[in-house]
């Protein structure tokens, strides 16, 4: 499914498949469990690709949880920035880190697999991480590092407006969801959440890395997989009562107010060919 055709898209597996279909309505939502001010209203593939890049600057210099310590490289997510759904990991590992880039390992081949099984490819899709940097060992996130880092999602959601949410094991589905109920009971059950300042179809799947080694994982996680189409072709849920106009320049407050100095240089210089041990960042964002 090409990427680049967004707004009016249709989808090849789903002839009705509505995406955006609030696009330039200016509808921004209440309701926002991670608090903070109201998103600004919709916006084009160029201006959500330009605002990631900002959150990814700020995110690259991240000091906020120990795990900048022992980092290589922040792993910020990538894919299209426009995309109707988003998938949410854990947290990098190795290969990960190494290269910058979410799901690259043996994992991320079987997200490919599966995303291919259901005509699409990562070009179509956002994918990033509750944790933009890998927990020394693998181990699991700590509640510090989760709370430290949530912030980054939340804007990333704000700003890429999916549709469909698919939450890949325990961690980004109980924080997605606020609760701590675990993904053995919750996936394939789609639901309708308010998450930042939007309403969208969170979909809880076993996590990919689960499936690689237990056949009855692998067996749920396609054939919840499969489903995401038919989500998709629901578009987007209902979303909550829009604010009043008078919501202030929501752009600058939200935008400008956390762009570090400078930042015109940083992402001119993002475009450059990446050296090495240095991933190439605007491929982070994978600008499809
Ligand atoms: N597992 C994750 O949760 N995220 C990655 O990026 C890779 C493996």
């Amino acid at each position: 499914m090409p990427a680049a055709v967004r707004p009016t898209a249709v989808s090849l597996l789903t002839p009705h498949y509505p995406v955006r279909s609030l696009a330039n309505t200016g509808v921004v939502a209440l309701g926002r469990p991670w608090a903070g001010l109201p998103s600004p209203p919709v916006k084009s593939a160029a201006e959500r690709r330009e605002l990631l890049k900002g959150v990814y600057e700020e995110a690259r210099g991240c000091v906020r949880c120990p795990l900048h310590q022992t980092r290589t490289t922040v792993v910020f997510g990538n894919g299209n920035a426009n995309a109707d759904l988003m998938f949410v990991g854990e947290a990098p590992g190795a290969n990960e880190d190494r290269m910058g880039l979410p799901f690259v390992g043996q994992a991320g081949k079987l997200l490919d697999k599966l995303l291919a099984e259901i005509g699409m490819e990562r070009t179509d899709v956002f994918v990033a991480n509750t944790l933009k940097c890998r927990p020394p060992d693998n181990r699991d996130p700590h509640p510090n590092e989760i709370e430290a880092c949530q912030d980054y999602l939340r804007r990333q959601v704000d700003l890429i407006e999916p549709t469909v949410i698919c939450t890949l094991g325990n961690f980004s589905t109980k924080l997605l969801r606020a609760d701590s109920m675990g993904i053995s009971r919750l996936h394939g059950q789609a639901e309708i959440r308010v998450i930042g300042a939007r309403a969208v179809r969170l979909y809880p799947l076993y996590h990919p890395a689960a499936a690689l080694y237990t056949s009855s994982t692998l067996e749920a996680l396609r054939t919840d997989f499969h489903r995401i189409p038919e989500l998709l072709a629901l578009g987007p849920p209902e979303q909550p009562r829009a604010f009043e106009e008078s919501v202030p320049e929501l752009d600058e407050l939200l935008v400008e107010a956390e762009r570090p100095a400078g930042v015109d240089e940083l992402l001119v210089e993002a475009q450059r060919p990446a050296g090495v041990g240095e991933p190439e960042p605007a491929a982070q964002l994978g600008l499809f």
